[in-house]
């Protein structure tokens, strides 16, 4: 039996649709939320991305501060404009894209984003209070992975989980966000990484898996328990002569064998990057109205 396709530009939509009904709430009392994105250089995919945000940022009636910047920036400059930002009353949420251009020290960067418009969730105030069970900006792709199992009603509580990856975006938040004593947790989780002796025993055994590593192919059908829910949070360029742009997206999955093992799966692209932009959204909103409520 093939698994259930789990859909992340429908769930996207969906969460799309709330946040632009709260959007227009807050905007005629006054307060329109507003996201300042800032691109450093040129990366190709950082450029797509950054131009997906603008977009969603539009459909929901947010208002959208873009900020591209050459990639001769000086650490000084962009610490600078930070904290304009900071100050800046129409600006609810920062987004400094990542990777920055060589040079550039992103831990700086990030840790000068006013932890209240810290909606990537990257800042260390916002990962202690993840991980303290305190009201913060979750992460986007961890909250997204959590909205997908909400979706595909996968129960977490009590689950055996197992993340493929420790990354400091992905996998650590999401491993604390599901292990947690909180709706979402509850979950027994096991992090496998570059030094997990035997990966595929311990995936073996997981009711859902999270692939993040960043490789394709990192997951196969033969690690897979038949059943499981698979989120691939992947997303690996491949060279493809026979696309016109020379390459195409895939996960960290092999899609194509794992669908017939497990009961649910996201593919990419179309699954877990979709939902990482509207938990953006979301925390954007979700800081205006704090504004709001200030106010
Ligand atoms: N680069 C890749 N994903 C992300 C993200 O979620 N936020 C930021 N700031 N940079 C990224």
């Amino acid at each position: 039996m093939s698994a259930k396709i789990i859909d992340g530009n429908q769930i996207a939509s969906e969460i799309r649709e709330e946040l632009a009904q709260k959007t227009r709430v807050l905007t005629d009392s006054g307060v329109r939320p507003g996201l300042a994105v800032v691109l450093v250089g040129e990366n190709p995919a950082s450029v797509s991305y950054v131009t997906a945000k603008e977009r969603d940022c539009e459909k929901v009636g947010i208002l959208s501060r873009d900020i591209r910047l050459s990639a001769q920036t000086t650490q000084e400059e962009l610490i600078s404009l930070i904290h304009e930002l900071n100050e800046d009353e129409e600006i609810d949420g920062i987004l400094v894209q990542l990777p920055l251009p060589q040079g550039l020290d992103e831990e700086a960067v990030i840790q000068t984003i006013h932890p209240d418009k810290d909606v990537d969730g990257f800042h260390p105030e916002s990962i202690g209070r993840l991980v303290l069970n305190l009201d913060g900006f979750l992460p986007c792709t961890p909250h997204g992975v959590l909205k997908m199992l909400e979706a595909s009603e996968t129960p977490i509580e009590g689950s055996d989980v197992v993340i493929v990856g420790r990354s400091r975006i992905v996998g650590a938040p999401l491993a604390n966000l599901m292990f947690r004593k909180a709706s979402g947790g509850n979950a027994t989780v096991t992090v496998c990484h570059t030094r997990t002796k035997d990966m595929a025993e311990k995936v073996r055994q997981a009711d859902i898996v999270v692939a993040a590593a960043g490789r394709p192919n990192t997951v196969t059908a033969d690690m897979v328990k038949k059943g499981a829910v698979v989120i691939d949070v992947g997303v690996n360029r491949v060279e493809d002569a026979t696309r016109k742009r020379g390459y195409r997206l895939v996960g960290d999955v092999d899609f194509e064998s794992v669908k017939d093992v497990a009961s649910a799966i996201s593919p990419v692209p179309g699954g877990v990057g979709p939902l990482t932009r509207a938990m953006l959204l979301w925390n954007t909103v979700s800081s205006a109205q704090k504004r709001l409520e200030r106010s």
